[in-house]
């Protein structure tokens, strides 16, 4: 199995009409290209519009305005079973009165396979997704994981063009959510059909997919690889999601080379920063990663003094909350650490990112 058609994703908007007038977009002129083979996370917080996005694209959701092609051909206004989509959905969704074998073969079945062809199919599925040896019990006698993997192989039988998933890991408790990432991943170099992911979870989102789109109020923030979102975010919203804790906010000074600027977080104190995006001017707010905050070793520059409001131990490291005259500081650092120490911390001037401060 190889999947060879692309998805291309133009202008789409759905909006829903509110109680007593007006209405709510809950998705606005999302634009996007996905290749043959992509895996693309749909991620952003609860009631971005990463359901409406996934639903629009099944044809569960009809669109109010844009389009949606798959491999050239328009699928918008298709019915859900004519678009060649497998489904995978958080509560997985299966028959429960029905064995292993034929939820997955089911697909197959309203497809009018004979039988023989659709349970060789549907085992060859089973196998993909290692429950050969369960095929014949019912949904009720299986482990949630067992119990999503079922619904995977379902999605993935009918050879579909797209397979979509919306949150399938978010009933599962955190070790098996950790080892299904690795396991669906596995699936989709496997079978390599275009994979559309929803989650919340930026973890999730950077381990697993090709292509990351942010959302946010319906709209896409940034759509970028792992990397790119990780290292530099493109606004605020976005870096606040990627984990960029820390926000110091300050007046700008220009300083040397186009890319850097010099903010003056507290008094006497400035931190020199990448700048992020065109506009800034005035004021501007320093967002820093915690793993990106090291203990001050000798460096003359952008090196914060404050006291350990409090630090929770995890082993190696610590997580601590640091108050300073330049605001509050998250850092990541190795060791543990007595609430009301004084610590001197250093941030590198390519990991603190600036960007203009929010009307907010
Ligand atoms: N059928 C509906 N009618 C009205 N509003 C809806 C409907 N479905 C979703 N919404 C609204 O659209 C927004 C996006 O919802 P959704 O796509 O489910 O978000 P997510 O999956 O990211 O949590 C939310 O504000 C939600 O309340
Ligand atoms: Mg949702």
């Amino acid at each position: 199995m190889s999947g060879t058609e692309d998805l291309v994703l133009e202008d789409v908007s759905r909006q829903y009409d509110m109680q007593g007038g007006g209405v709510h977009c809950a998705l606005s002129r999302l634009n996007l290209r996905v290749s043959p083979g992509e895996f693309v996370a749909l991620l952003g917080p609860s009631g971005c519009g990463k359901t409406t996005a996934l639903n629009c694209i099944a044809g569960l959701t009809d669109i109010s305005a844009g389009s949606i092609h798959v491999a050239g051909r328009r699928i918008d206004r298709l019915t859900p079973d004519k678009r060649n989509v497998g489904v995978v959905f958080q509560n997985y969704a299966l028959f429960p009165h029905m064995s292993i074998l034929d939820n997955v073969a089911f697909g197959l079945r309203m497809r009018g396979m004979p039988r023989a062809q659709r349970h060789a199919k549907a085992m060859e599925a089973i196998r993909l997704v290692q429950l050969e040896q369960h095929a014949h019990k019912h949904p009720a006698q299986l482990s949630g994981g067992q119990q999503q993997r079922v619904a995977i192989a379902r999605a993935i039988v009918v050879e579909p063009d797209i397979v979509l998933m919306d949150e399938p890991l978010s009933n599962l408790d955190a070790k098996l959510r950790i080892e299904m990432r690795s396991e669906i991943r596995r699936l989709h170099e496997r079978v390599r059909r275009i994979t559309i992911y929803v989650t919340h979870d930026q973890d999730e989102a950077l381990s697993m997919a090709d292509k990351i789109v942010v959302l946010q109020n319906g709209v896409a923030h940034q759509i970028g690889t792992p990397q790119e979102l990780f290292s530099l975010p493109r606004d605020l919203d976005v870096a606040r999601f990627m984990g960029y804790r820390t926000l110091l906010r300050g007046s700008v000074r220009p300083a040397d080379g186009e890319d850097r600027i010099e903010v003056e977080v507290g008094p006497g104190c400035t931190l020199l920063a990448r700048r992020v995006g065109a506009g800034l001017e005035g004021r501007a707010v320093v967002a820093i990663r915690p793993d990106e905050i090291r203990l001050a070793d000798g460096e003359s520059h952008n090196v914060l003094g404050g006291e350990v409001r409090s630090a929770e131990y995890y082993g190696r490291e610590s997580l601590v909350v640091l108050d300073t005259p330049a605001g509050t500081l998250y850092a990541r650092l190795p060791g543990r650490f007595t609430i009301g120490s004084r610590l001197r911390v250093h941030v590198p001037a390519e990991r603190a990112l600036g960007y203009p401060e929010l009307a907010s």
